[in-house]
């Protein structure tokens, strides 16, 4: 089958490199570095065999064409952009198989509003909340809460339209910044304003056929650009997977509670919603709460999840499409940890631009896959950085200590002027595994916490 991959950064890469195990794929518009990253080319990815994502995979493409014109049997869409923007729905006009909602399902990312008022009329869990376009009201309700102050654009705003703070007085400016469109333009101008909810954070992905659903295995991602998640919230900085503390148990219990519910009743709305439900869950005290819902992979998400995919992606993503989803999606136990390398000034002014070096050796250690998220070839060919987030080592081992080791020796062989990245993904996971492990053999020792 030939697939279209609709995207261009780590996690259509990812995407790419899985599908590749089983299908011929073209991404639209990738880029040029992700084309052949497949039959090992030297600086611009993985060498298969080592890699992350395994399997033969030699047929990876890209093509500037409009995914329109891309001659494909199943199309998988990366960015929520094309989705609210109906391109969903344009293929299947053209009887192609989708991934991805129609316009209508993907306003549950493309508006926060509708989402916490389906989430409200479904019962699912989540946090109290108020919907303004104006500030005197909005003022209001934010000196009601007890704080910390949650402030979001109801427009889409590449993860960074959220506000998560103490204090009420910041909380009161970032939505004055919001409803006047001076922060975000039309996407601010209508704000949800919510009680901040406190616990672990959880991504849960669910492929959905219309009214079947499926788990994929959880995974965490780390949001804030600095370590201790400190700074302001980016599209991720990394990301891990499985998740000790998130079992069988807990994965049934959020599909009960939070995401069958909610397909019920986007189904009462006539929504035949087929594709991927990304459940942004906080894990309180008072059991799993959504702070949100995504209509696609996550990024970083699916660069942890997808290497630990077993069967044939293609055929269960071909299900979703087709409406007839059979197939239980079934994960390794392997353990998967993505840091995402980023230019300086990332999220609010990322430089552009600069020789990207060390790829290829990034590469060479077994188990990593270098993925491109925001990259683009010079004049000379060599690779550049063209983005925010530029380059994700995804690394994948049988423990979570030993593929966070792999991830960073990854991420110590790449550079480029300005380089940023988070010292401490899955640091505390990574510690905790190996205080297990050396509980389990007997020792008192483990790493300090
Ligand atoms: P969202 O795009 O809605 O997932 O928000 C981005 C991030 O902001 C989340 O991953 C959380 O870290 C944080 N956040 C969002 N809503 C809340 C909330 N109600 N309480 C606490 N933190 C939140
Ligand atoms: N990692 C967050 C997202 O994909 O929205």
């Amino acid at each position: 089958m030939k697939v279209c991959v609709v995207g261009g950064g780590g996690r259509e890469h990812a995407l790419a490199l899985a599908l590749a195990r089983t299908a011929e794929v073209v991404l639209t518009p990738g880029s040029p570095g992700m084309a052949g990253s497949c039959r090992g080319d030297r600086e611009a990815g993985a060498p298969l065999a080592g890699s992350a994502f395994g399997g033969p995979g030699e047929r990876i493409s890209v093509t500037g064409a409009p995914p329109e014109e891309v001659d494909a049997e199943l199309f998988v869409i990366g960015p929520e952009a094309h989705l609210v923007d109906g391109l969903a729905d344009r293929l299947r006009s053209d009887r192609r198989l989708v991934v991805g909602p129609g316009a209508d399902g993907a306003r549950l990312e493309g508006s926060k509003a509708f989402m916490k008022e389906l989430l409200a009329e479904a019962g699912v869990p989540s946090a109290r909340f108020g919907v303004f376009d104006d500030l005197g009201e909005a003022r209001e309700l934010l000196r009601s809460l007890p704080g910390p102050y949650v402030v979001k654009t109801d427009g889409l705003a590449a993860g960074k339209g959220v506000l998560v703070t103490e204090s009420l007085a910041e909380a009161a400016a970032d939505a004055e910044a919001k409803l006047s469109g001076r922060a975000f333009g039309d996407a601010g101008r209508r704000v949800v304003i919510e009680e901040g909810l406190s616990g672990e954070e959880c991504s849960l992905m669910v492929l959905c056929d219309g009214s079947r659903v499926a788990p994929l295995a959880p995974a965490r991602d780390f949001k804030r650009v600095g370590d201790g998640d400190t700074g302001p919230n980016t599209g991720g900085m990394g990301a891990y997977s499985p998740l000790s503390e998130v079992g069988d148990d807990l994965v049934g219990h959020v599909m009960e509670v939070a995401v069958e519910p909610l397909v019920g009743a986007l189904r009462r709305r006539g929504i035949d919603y087929r594709g991927v439900l990304y459940a942004g869950l906080m894990l309180t005290d008072e059991g799993p709460k959504v702070l949100e819902y995504n209509v696609r992979f996550g990024d970083p998400e699916a660069q942890v999840v997808l290497p630990r995919f077993e069967d044939d992606l293609t055929g269960i993503l071909a299900e979703v499409a087709s409406g007839r989803l059979r197939s239980e999606p079934r994960f390794s136990k392997k353990a998967a940890v993505c840091v995402v390398l980023a230019s300086g000034g990332y999220p609010t002014s990322p430089a552009t631009g600069d020789v990207v070096e060390g790829l290829g050796d990034a590469a060479a250690i077994p188990g990593v896959s270098v993925l491109h998220a925001g990259t683009d070839l010079d004049s000379a060919g060599r690779v550049v950085t063209a983005g925010g987030r530029v380059v994700d080592v995804v690394a994948l081992a049988p423990s979570l200590p030993e593929a966070r080791s792999s991830a960073y020796e990854a991420a110590a062989r790449i550079h480029w002027k300005g380089m940023i990245f988070r010292r401490d993904i899955a640091a505390e996971a990574a510690a905790r595994g190996t205080a297990a492990e050396a509980a389990a053999r007997g020792t008192a020792e483990g790493p300090e916490r």
